[in-house]
């Protein structure tokens, strides 16, 4: 079993996500708390009903953002994990600590990274004529949104989409590509290495590849 702890600031869908797969199990994880930047974060309200523990800080009560970091990931090694998940987790973290979790710690991110870092991916995407946009998850590095790429989920950019036309057909998307990561994680098949990321024991040359099935393939 993978012991999980799940950062997010708002909704909560990735995390609600990966908690009913745990339930259901099909992943082989447990997820020990919900941490949050953000009170008022829905996701700690999936995360309290659920029974896991769930735990907000205020940035504002800190006096700087590696003062905040810290006291953050203090809560989060309490719980011993494995592995953090950054599920719509919207605060850069202090550099130190990203290197403290060096390889346990994952992002979902929605753009197909190296485009469109940083907000308003959506929006990028379609101002930019993109034929395809899409999610991805990676291994957090100090670079915000800049870590090795794990994996992708593509969709077709379709004329009249809005900004939330694509948001809301790729979200289901993430939801399997967050899932299919951590599974694979937790069943070792994917680990960060000296020279980027691993899958069974090769080094990727391109990001797997969300299947309609659900799984996960090389490409190229
Ligand atoms: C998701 O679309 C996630 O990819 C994005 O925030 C949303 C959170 O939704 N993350 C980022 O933009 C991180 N840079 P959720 O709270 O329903 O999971």
């Amino acid at each position: 079993m993978l012991d999980v702890v799940v950062l997010a600031s708002g909704r909560g869908s990735n995390f609600a996500a990966l908690l009913g797969a745990q339930q259901r199990g099909e992943l082989p994880i447990r997820i020990r708390a919900l941490l949050s930047d953000k009170s008022a974060a829905p996701a700690l309200d999936i995360a309290r009903a659920a029974g896991i523990d769930a735990i907000a800080l205020a940035p504002r009560d800190f006096a700087d953002r590696a003062a905040f970091d810290r006291a953050l990931f203090a809560h989060a090694a309490q719980f011993h994990p494995h592995l953090i998940v950054l599920a719509g987790y919207m605060r850069v973290i202090d550099a130190a600590i990203v290197n403290d979790w060096h390889g346990r710690m994952i992002n979902i991110h929605p753009s197909l990274l190296p485009k469109y870092p940083g907000l308003h991916t959506h929006e990028r995407a379609i101002a930019a004529g993109d034929a395809t946009h899409g999610a991805s998850v990676h291994f957090v590095t100090a670079q915000l949104d800049g870590g090795p790429v794990i994996a992708q989920a593509r969709i077709p950019v379709l004329g009249g989409d809005t900004p939330d036309t694509l948001a809301a057909r790729l979200l289901p998307l993430e939801h399997r590509l967050l899932a299919a990561s951590v599974d694979a994680i937790a069943r070792r098949r994917i680990a960060l290495g000296d020279n980027g990321v691993e899958f069974d024991g090769h080094l990727l040359v391109a990001p797997l590849r969300l299947q309609a099935d659900g799984g996960l393939r090389t490409v190229g």
